[in-house]
């Protein structure tokens, strides 16, 4: 169990209305209360922010959004800002999710803007990052986690800790029902911390939270949440039940 706080986020992608949003957070809202060892974090598509919003702003629970573009504003139909999300108050927001990258075919140099955008306005990052099945199995996962993780923080002099969150999402992992063993997830998340001390000679990587991400449920997340060096999860199905994403937390709560 680590030391850091675990981040239970809860990407909804594309599903949930704006009121069926509003109603899981306010049901969310009294059961956090007795969950007070994990960071709650909910990732509603852009049009339920505002709704959600209404729900957790004076709570501890945080709220992002799942994308941004890099520009401040402009023409750039169909896309949402920084200063959107900070306006529907998001602290959050995930740059570099699998689906972004493999089905919209973001690139890297993409994904370098908008993490420089979104710290620039004050948002806090959770960067994703994983292998396909092929690069597992050819035995490259070291280098696509390096070579992802070194394009989409270039230029970047430290890394605020405080404010990046880096998801290792095994892309053969997620939607899939196949979760990473704990074994293949603890190696990964060594892996990532061992690159960033290398790209970042000043970094402390005990500071770092890393999180699994890819058909976390209850039924697996004991497990995941017991190897050394993972931080919480990044939950996408089993987020949009209450009752299961509840249970998730609750089996990873920091011991008092
Ligand atoms: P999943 O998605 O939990 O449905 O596998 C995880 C994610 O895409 O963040």
């Amino acid at each position: 169990m680590s030391i850091r706080k675990p981040i239970i986020a809860a990407n909804w992608k594309m599903n949930k209305t704006p009121q069926e949003g509003y109603q899981f957070a306010r049901q969310l809202t009294a059961k956090a209360l007795n969950l007070p060892g994990v960071q709650f974090i909910l990732f509603p598509s852009a049009t339920g922010l505002d709704h959600v919003h209404e729900v957790l702003k004076d709570t501890a629970i945080g709220l992002g959004g799942q994308n941004l573009h890099s520009a401040e504003e402009g023409a750039y139909t169909g896309e949402t800002s920084a200063g959107m999300l900070k306006a529907c108050g998001c602290q959050w927001v995930i740059i570099g999710h699998s689906e972004r990258r493999h089905i919209f075919h973001e690139s890297d140099d993409e994904l370098r803007a908008k993490v420089a955008t979104a710290l620039n306005a004050g948002l806090k990052v959770v960067l994703c990052i994983g292998e396909l099945l092929e690069e597992r199995e050819a035995g490259s996962t070291r280098e696509v986690l390096e070579r992802q993780l070194r394009a989409d923080l270039d230029g970047m002099d430290a890394l605020p800790v405080d404010r990046i969150v880096i998801a290792y999402e095994p892309v053969w992992a997620i939607g899939t029902g196949v979760v990473a063993t704990p074994e293949q997830a603890g190696e990964a998340h060594a892996q990532v911390r061992a690159i960033l001390e290398g790209l970042f000679p000043t970094l402390n990587a005990s500071e770092l939270r890393v999180l699994y991400g890819g058909s976390v449920k209850s039924s697996n997340a004991a497990s995941l949440i017991g190897i050394p060096g993972i931080d919480g999860f990044l939950i996408g199905g089993a987020s949009l039940d209450i009752d299961e994403y509840v249970k998730i937390a609750e089996l990873s709560q920091l011991e008092a």
